[in-house]
């Protein structure tokens, strides 16, 4: 059986037959041989992960390799199997939908379920970090995509999180719309400085925005790569490019190389910096 307990300002989920964790952790999010699963299906797989404060860190991985049963597990919405995993007990997470109650007006969806004082004042200065507080009394029904999305942010910043739990919360989002969005992220993360676990489908974007990127695949991190160029980052920088290949070819995706571009004798393979086999990866 899991369990969960209170352990000096955060929350621990431990396995009754698990190690424990050491009572100071280094870094706020720390899973270890974390796993996962449902029935006879082992989704997540003996999985280390950890977080250091103020950190921004993505996840890749193909469709069904675990990244919301791990952003989940994270947030407290579901029980590990086995393994132990210490998280913030401040946390918030913000999904793909924004998730609003359509009877309740922008700011009392902010404040839903919190139990604090001056609410509304609360609400409102929230909304204005994410540009909306001139719709504090609209309902969802009548916002854009991009502007219930925001509500879900100003939902997650007004718990004041340690840890912010993304899961492709830009994934429904027009292009032009997800670039304001990357923007927002970035500077409330400067603001606020939560560590954060962004899950995307998006190389460019996890590139574009992280200081580390993962990948998971069989039930672990099988590759974590450490994003250094400085911020704001270009997508045409040689560096970003660099990377970028890189992520693709361990997700298995083929690039297009032009024929002309093809040298005639098969080049060497291209050094994997894990040991896992990508050749079936697709996302
Ligand atoms: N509550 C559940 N009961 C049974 N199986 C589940 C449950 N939740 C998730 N799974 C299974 O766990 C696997 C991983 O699902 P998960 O949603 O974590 O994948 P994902 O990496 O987030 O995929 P995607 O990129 O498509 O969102 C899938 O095979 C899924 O069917
Ligand atoms: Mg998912």
């Amino acid at each position: 059986m899991t369990t969960f307990s209170l352990n000096l300002g955060s929350v621990k989920a431990r396995h009754e037959d698990a190690v424990d964790a050491p009572a100071l952790p280094r870094s706020p999010v720390q899973a270890r041989q974390l796993s996962k699963r449902f029935g006879a299906n082992t989704i997540l797989d003996n999985l280390d992960l950890e977080i250091r404060a103020g950190e921004f860190v993505a996840l890749l991985g193909r469709s069904g390799s675990g990244k919301t049963t791990l952003l989940r597990a994270l947030a407290g919405l579901d029980r590990i199997s086995s393994g132990t995993l210490e998280v913030p007990q401040a946390r918030a997470a913000v999904f793909q939908e924004p998730r609003l109650m359509p009877w309740k007006r922008a700011w009392r969806n902010v404040t839903l379920g919190l139990k604090i004082d001056h609410p509304r004042q609360r609400a409102l200065a929230a909304l204005e970090e994410v540009g909306l507080a001139h719709r504090e009394n609209a309902w969802p029904a009548t916002l854009s995509g991009g502007e219930a999305q925001r509500v879900a942010l100003a939902r997650a910043l007004v718990r004041e999180p340690q840890l912010l739990l993304l899961d492709e919360p830009f994934a429904a989002l027009d292009a032009l719309t997800r670039i304001r969005m990357h923007q927002l992220i970035l500077s409330l993360w400067r603001q606020h400085r939560p560590s954060v676990l962004l899950v995307t489908h998006d190389v460019d974007e996890a590139v574009l925005l992280a200081d580390r990127v993962l990948v998971l695949e069989q039930g672990r991190i099988a590759a974590d790569i450490a994003i250094t160029q400085q911020r704001p980052r270009s997508a045409d920088a040689p560096r970003f490019q660099q990377v970028r290949a890189q992520l693709l070819q361990l997700l298995g995706v083929e690039l297009d190389t032009p024929a002309s571009a093809q040298p005639e004798t098969p080049a060497a393979p291209a050094p994997i910096i894990t040991p896992f086999n990508f050749s079936n990866f697709s996302i």
